[in-house]
């Protein structure tokens, strides 16, 4: 399977494929700081929401295991202030938030314990979060395949679309929504994978594109602007997106372009599914409302692979994600099964 976070527990070394090369150039970078994971998430050489977190995280991991503190209290007020530094690199996904807050936890509990322990207590937590979002995106991809074949009965292959990039080079490993189509794949279910360009900064022609290609999966790339005439042509049987944040009450921000997409799943009657672990769902915001949109640098609208393709002096407006509000949205697929939109305050406290 595809890998872009190499993590060597023994050396306590850091690599992540730089996504801003792909996919014509496969280069690992090395990533020894705060300061180097923050770079890497801010310019988008990593991305996606748990990977975002995963790479943050782990930045701290080799950040701290050399450094020499006084006493439990200097490491934890250090950890503190970069973890809120790595939170600001990217203010939609929730999922390096949500990271964040479970280390500070910790740590309060931790607090009597001698200076080693606590380290190799916040080493082992943040190491364990790599393997868990990897088991995580596989049961995402059970449920997920299950909900679609269940949804679509005597149907032998499924065509289904998804936007943006989500897969292994989104997460830890496999994915959520692309986890999806892999799970559909080795089930012998999948008719066509069908992938959006993703402007502007082509997540799903450059990286799902490539993953597809890479697990020989059949697939088409489209053009965002042919969503609407794919729905009504093509006997596409579902979509599934990814989400950088789900509210309590279903409303999922993710990537530009999704909420058009699942405007239009619902006029031509296509179910519209989003897959995220738990780790994307934030209990704390009632709905979409409250969502921090990531405006990115016009650059990246106004320049394709470096050669400036808009009219020189036209303003932008970029916004990176949209928020699709849980009326349009057919189920949320996590690792403990597909919900409602309005049942996931039910089943999170179940979970
Ligand atoms: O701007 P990006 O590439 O970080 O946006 C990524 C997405 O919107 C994904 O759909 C989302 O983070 C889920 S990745 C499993």
């Amino acid at each position: 399977m595809l890998q872009s976070i190499v993590y060597d527990k023994v050396k306590t070394s850091l690599q992540i494929l730089d996504q801003l090369l792909l996919p014509h150039t496969t280069k690992f970078i090395d990533i020894n700081s705060v300061e180097d994971a923050y770079q890497a998430i801010k310019t988008m050489q990593v991305r996606g929401a748990p990977a975002i977190a995963i790479v943050g995280c782990l930045g701290l991991v080799v950040d701290v295991k050399n450094k020499q503190f006084s006493d439990v209290t200097s490491l934890q007020s250090y950890i503190v202030e970069r973890l809120d530094y790595l939170v600001s690199a990217r203010p939609t996904a929730v999922n390096m938030k949500r990271a964040a807050e479970d280390i500070k936890t910790n740590f309060m509990e931790w607090k009597g314990n001698p200076l080693d322990s606590v380290k190799t207590r916040l080493i082992a937590l943040i190491e364990n979060m790599l393997e868990k979002d990897i088991s995580d995106n596989k049961a995402i991809g059970k449920y997920g395949a299950q909900s679609l074949i269940d949804l679509n009965p005597g149907v032998d292959k499924l065509n289904i679309l998804t936007h943006c990039n989500t897969g292994s080079l989104a997460t830890a490993g496999y994915g959520t929504a692309l986890g999806v189509i892999r799970s559909l794949h080795s089930l012998d279910k999948i008719g066509t994978a069908f992938c959006t360009e993703t402007r502007p900064y082509n997540q799903g022609a450059r990286l799902t594109a490539y993953e597809l290609v890479y697990e020989k999966i059949p697939a088409k790339l489209i053009c965002d602007n042919a969503v609407s005439v794919l729905l009504k042509t093509q006997n596409i049987h579902g979509i599934v997106v990814g989400a950088d944040r789900v509210a309590a009450n279903g409303d999922t921000a993710n990537k530009i372009g999704t909420y058009q997409i699942a405007v239009a799943a619902k006029h031509h009657k296509v179910p519209f599914f989003v897959a995220a672990p738990w780790t994307s769902i934030d209990m704390n915001i009632p709905n979409g409302d409250s969502i921090v949109i990531e405006q990115r640098p016009s650059q990246e609208m106004t320049h394709v692979a470096g050669i400036h393709v808009a009219a020189s002096g036209i303003d932008c407006w970029n916004p990176a994600f949209d928020v699709t509000p849980a009326e349009l949205i057919s189920g949320i697929i996590t690792e403990t099964g597909t919900f409602q939109p309005d049942q996931l305050t039910i089943h999170k406290l179940k979970s």
